[in-house]
């Protein structure tokens, strides 16, 4: 990639796209456009046009999406299923229009069959029915990479999907009922600690296991992927696939990432096992094979990118009182 190399970055100020932007910046990249949602809403078919026909960008990055937890997902499925679908049929077939060639699409792992065998690889995609608390949000996934896989197939174009793990780091959402669970978890220890109470309770029996991926090290993957040559990236996703899997390949259980927590908050109560609520699937980790056989590797251990996380909520916790 071109240092001078005009690229666009949508959802520049969520916990990925801002991570892309640091690190765009610390390497850089001079020419990086963004607009905030106030400026460019990405569901207005029109204004992508419009914006993307006066900027021709020559990469465009889309980390902006309707993204949210479990509740989120349970409550607003509509919100999940239109603005996901809108934002990328937008930003994909407006980039087509201005004549930009290359284009990255940030997709889940939540595309991936509820039961398909672990760790999952990408051509489990399609292979059997998803878990239904964010099937519409999965469904409008789907479609990004299947309209990237479209375009490049009839018009020639390079646009390249991306799956990333569970994420957690620096700007994640740590709003009580909306977050994941690395947030939640820092928020519920911190306050047991602040509050000094013996105990903290976590859902489940503590046995499910889950992959975790800091955000700058899933930063550091889009930049990867994208620096990448058009042969070098098919070599790993034609012919039949066109998304590559971001994560660690290693997971922890839930029992380990709370203990973690735990330490790394300085909690000096017990945890306590709420084994009347739902553990959800058993395993959920990512093969990551095709992306290592392409030069990349995270840097960031769970331990160390907790404690950098927490840093963070230490300060900005004011922004996350009232809710
Ligand atoms: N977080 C994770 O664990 C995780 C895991 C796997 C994949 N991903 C994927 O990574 C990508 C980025 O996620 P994230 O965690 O960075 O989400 P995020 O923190 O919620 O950021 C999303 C960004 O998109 C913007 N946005 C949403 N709707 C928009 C619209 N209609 N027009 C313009 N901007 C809009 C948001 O702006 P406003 O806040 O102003 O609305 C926000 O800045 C998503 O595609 C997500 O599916 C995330």
């Amino acid at each position: 990639m071109d240092k001078n190399s005009k690229i666009y970055l949508a959802g520049h100020r969520g916990m990925v796209g801002s991570a892309i932007l640091r690190q765009l910046s610390d390497a850089g990249y001079q020419n990086v456009v963004v607009r905030t949602h106030a400026e460019l809403d990405l569901t207005d078919q029109a204004a992508v046009r419009r914006f993307l026909d006066s900027e021709k960008p020559d990469w465009v990055i889309l980390a902006a999406a309707k993204v949210g937890g479990i509740h989120a997902n349970n409550e607003y499925p509509a919100e999940f299923i239109y603005q996901n679908l809108m934002i990328e049929a937008n930003v994909v077939h407006a980039a087509w229009l201005a004549n930009c060639r290359k284009l990255l699409f940030l997709g889940s792992s939540c595309i991936y069959p509820k039961f398909a065998e672990q760790p999952m690889r990408e051509e489990a995609l399609l292979t059997g029915i998803l878990e239904s608390t964010n099937e519409p949000y999965a469904i409008a996934k789907i479609a990004g990479i299947k309209l990237c896989e479209s375009y490049n197939r009839q018009y020639g174009v390079d646009y390249r999907s991306v799956m990333p793990t569970n994420l957690y780091g620096e700007n994640d959402n740590f709003h009580l009922e909306n977050s994941h669970v690395i947030p939640a978890l820092i928020r519920k220890f911190h306050d047991a600690k602040l509050n000094n109470s013996p105990t903290v309770e976590v859902w489940g029996t503590g046995n499910a296991m889950r992959e975790f991926l800091h955000v700058d090290d899933m930063a550091a993957a889009c930049i990867h992927v994208m620096g990448l040559s058009e042969a070098e990236y098919k070599s790993c996703t034609e012919p039949m696939l066109s998304h590559l899997n971001v994560g660690t390949g290693m997971d922890v259980t839930i029992r380990e990432l709370a203990e973690t927590i735990g330490r790394v908050v300085g909690y000096q109560g017990e945890i306590s096992w709420n084994t009347n609520k739902p553990d959800g699937t058993p395993r959920k980790l990512m093969d990551v094979s095709k992306l290592k056989s392409l030069g990349w590797q995270p840097k960031i251990g769970l331990e160390e990118g907790l404690s950098t996380t927490y840093q963070w909520f230490l300060a900005h916790q004011g922004q996350f009182k009232s809710h």
